[in-house]
Parts: C-alpha cells; sequence; structure tokens
C-alpha cells in the first residue's frame, strides 16, 4: 500500500463518506425489504383448520391423485365446503371408490372423476382438451399426485425418469393446458406440493433423468425441489405477464399415506425406519390443511410456501415453510422451465 492511499485527502474522505452513506441506504432499504417481505408473507392463523375455510361454493378444483392420501382428504374438504371437484388420477375404479367415499360423508358433494396419467404427456394433453371443451373456468389446480422412491429406475412412456416425469414435469405440462381455464377465472390459484425433501434435492441439470446414476430418494428430492421453484417461477411469469393466477407451494410435513406402501414398500430399510415414527406423523387430514389452506384461504399469499413448523417441519402447527437455497435461485428456476418446455412441448401462453 502506497503513502498516497493512507493519506486522507479530501476527495478520498468525501467518496469514504460517500460510499458509508451508500451503504447506510442499502441496508435501510433492505431492512424495508425484509420487512416488506415479511409483511407480504405474514404468518398464518397457526390452528387453522377446515372450520376456517371460506365457502367454495361456485368455485372449480382440480386435484391430481385425489384418489387417496392428501389428495382425497383435499378433494373431500373441498367438496365439503361447496366446491365442484374434479378428482384426476390412473385408475377409474379408485376414482370411482373415492368419490362414493366422499359421497358418503358429502351427500350432495359435487365431484367427478377424470383418469389422466401424469407420466404420459399424450394423456396429460388429452385431459387438457376435454376440460377446455367442458368446463367454463378453473378457480383451483392443485398439483398433488405423485409417486416416491421407486427402487429400480423406470421410465415414463415419454421416456423421462418416471419420478421427475409424474411429479414435475406431468405437472409443468398439465398447467400450461390448463392456462387457459385458469384465466378464466377471477383470482385462480394452482397450489403445487413439494416435500421438506426438496432441502436434500438439487437439480441435475447434465443428468435430469438420471440415466447415469439413479439414487431413488435422490431422484424423488430432485422431482420435489423442480415443483418447488415451479410453483415460485410460475408466480414470477404469472406477475409478469397479467395472468392473475395465484402460485402457491404447499407441503403435508410427514403423513401417514399410501406414498411409501407404493414406493420403497413398507419393507425396504426406508420403509422400516419411517414405520418407527409412524404414530407421530400427520394423518392425511391433517396434512391436507397447509395445502386448503393455500388453496382457500383469503390470506394466503402469492409465492408462499406453507406447511407445518413444528420438528424439523414433519409436523405441528402451519406456518411458513422455510424454502431451500436451490429453489431461491430465479435463474435456476428460469433454466429449469426453459428445459422443461423443451422435454414436455408446453407452451406457457
Ligand atoms: N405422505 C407424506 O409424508 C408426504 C410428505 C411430503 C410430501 N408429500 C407429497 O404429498 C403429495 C400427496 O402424496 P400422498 O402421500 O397423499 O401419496 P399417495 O397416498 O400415494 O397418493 C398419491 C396419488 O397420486 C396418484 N398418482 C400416482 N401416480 C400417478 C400418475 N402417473 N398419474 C396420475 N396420478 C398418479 C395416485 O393415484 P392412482 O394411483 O389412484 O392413480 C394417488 O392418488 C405428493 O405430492 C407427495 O410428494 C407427501
Amino acid at each position: 500500500m502506497t503513502s498516497t492511499t493512507l493519506q486522507m485527502d479530501p476527495i478520498s474522505t468525501a467518496s469514504t463518506a460517500w460510499r458509508r452513506g451508500l451503504a447506510t441506504i442499502g441496508l435501510a432499504l433492505s431492512c424495508m425489504l425484509e420487512a416488506g417481505l415479511a409483511s407480504a408473507q405474514s404468518q398464518p392463523k397457526p390452528d387453522w383448520s377446515l372450520a376456517d375455510m371460506p365457502s367454495q361454493s361456485g368455485r372449480i378444483f382440480l386435484v391430481t391423485g385425489g384418489t387417496s392420501g392428501m389428495g382425497y382428504e383435499d378433494a373431500k374438504a373441498l367438496a365439503a365446503a361447496g366446491a365442484q371437484v374434479v378428482i384426476a388420477a390412473r385408475n377409474p375404479q379408485r376414482g370411482e371408490e373415492a368419490i362414493a367415499r366422499i359421497k358418503q360423508e358429502v351427500a350432495d358433494a359435487q365431484v367427478q372423476f377424470e383418469a389422466v396419467d401424469l407420466a404420459n404427456l399424450a394423456s396429460v394433453q388429452a385431459l387438457g382438451e376435454r376440460l377446455n371443451a367442458t368446463l367454463p373456468r378453473l378457480d383451483g389446480l392443485i398439483n398433488n399426485a405423485a409417486i416416491m422412491s421407486p427402487p429400480q429406475r423406470d421410465t415414463s412412456a415419454d421416456g423421462f425418469e418416471s419420478q421427475l416425469a409424474i411429479n414435475y414435469l406431468g405437472h409443468f405440462a398439465l398447467t400450461s393446458h390448463l392456462l387457459p381455464l385458469l384465466r378464466k377465472s377471477d383470482g385462480a390459484r394452482v397450489v403445487t406440493l413439494s416435500s421438506i425433501a426438496a432441502k436434500r434435492g438439487a437439480i441435475n441439470f447434465d443428468d435430469l433423468q438420471s440415466e447415469q446414476a439413479y439414487n431413488p430418494f435422490g431422484a424423488y428430492a430432485q422431482s420435489k425441489l423442480a415443483t418447488l421453484m415451479f410453483a415460485f417461477e410460475l408466480q414470477r411469469r404469472s406477475e409478469a405477464q397479467g395472468w392473475g393466477i395465484q402460485s402457491i407451494a404447499a407441503h403435508p410435513g410427514v403423513a401417514v399415506t399410501s406414498l411409501i406402501e407404493r414406493g420403497p414398500g413398507l419393507d425396504s430399510e426406508f420403509g422400516r425406519n419411517w414405520a418407527k415414527d409412524r404414530e407421530r406423523y400427520h394423518s392425511a387430514a391433517q396434512g391436507a390443511l397447509p395445502t386448503l389452506y393455500a388453496a382457500t384461504a383469503t390470506e394466503a399469499q402469492p409465492g408462499a410456501y406453507y406447511g407445518p413448523i413444528g420438528e424439523e417441519e414433519k409436523r405441528g402447527p402451519l406456518g411458513l415453510a422455510s424454502v431451500p437455497a436451490a429453489a431461491q435461485d430465479a435463474a435456476a428456476a428460469a433454466r429449469l422451465w426453459t428445459v422443461s418446455e423443451q422435454l414436455t412441448g408446453a407452451s406457457y401462453r
């Protein structure tokens, strides 16, 4: 360092003062921004329950994977609140059984089943075409269906790794097909299910389909990180393009459903470990609350992520879920969106 730089001449003193001033303004601005964000995403009522749900009479919802687990509870609660509900899943028999069960509890439920295989883009497109031809609009889309950690790598009809295909790419394509219907609604919401598994996920752009190496849970975590990034990116794009759609993410914590049984299996090491704590997890009905809050509460915030906030976010009262750093990377989310458009041929216009 030279003596010139050490010397406190008037210009450097002035520029130091100027820099300090800028730093102070920057700090104040960032505090204001944080305060603004905090108020934009205020905590929900921690004990929010179905009793707090506003009437959904006159509103039309689609729930993917509404035949079991959280999706079934979503469909039942929305129907009980007066909504018209479309359950979309693969198996018509399970669909009919779900509808019969809902009608036992909600006699006047307006609920119908539509077959879709999210592992088949032609099936997803066909559902989009059927709904665009028959529904006047769509007020809520709940991107809920998923599979978890099949031990062996499998592929969709389109050649994608199954978890990425069903959990993420199928919903990416479905949402694009339903965009015209969503835009016809006055304030439609798209609620997309993520998971605490997303915290352990990474988007492997060099091997998105796990062709080079398949780790069952790693592929699940990637798919759930992808759905979370999608939810945030959809909100940004809706704002930028004026679509008038609110995109919100949710996760159930850990809930007792058929996800493990139909995925890694209850006999697997994962399944046995999971079963040890089974009685401490949420029921499917409790696990559905963050989604139902996101889909219906008037105070739910666009671009927010809701889930239980007790015990590492596995269970507990409703709150704002912590967002993994990877899901805050808007550049990566934009890149993933472009790759997803290329893979699925979906177009958001
Ligand atoms: N359970 C948990 O602890 C937990 C934790 C974190 C996040 N989540 C998330 O919560 C959501 C609901 O999971 P869940 O636990 O309720 O699971 P679940 O009981 O296994 O239900 C999954 C649903 O997805 C449907 N589905 C699966 N593959 C499909 C396909 N190819 N096309 C169309 N539908 C398909 C199934 O329908 P059919 O088989 O009848 O077609 C079923 O209705 C998922 O997004 C999951 O990732 C769950």
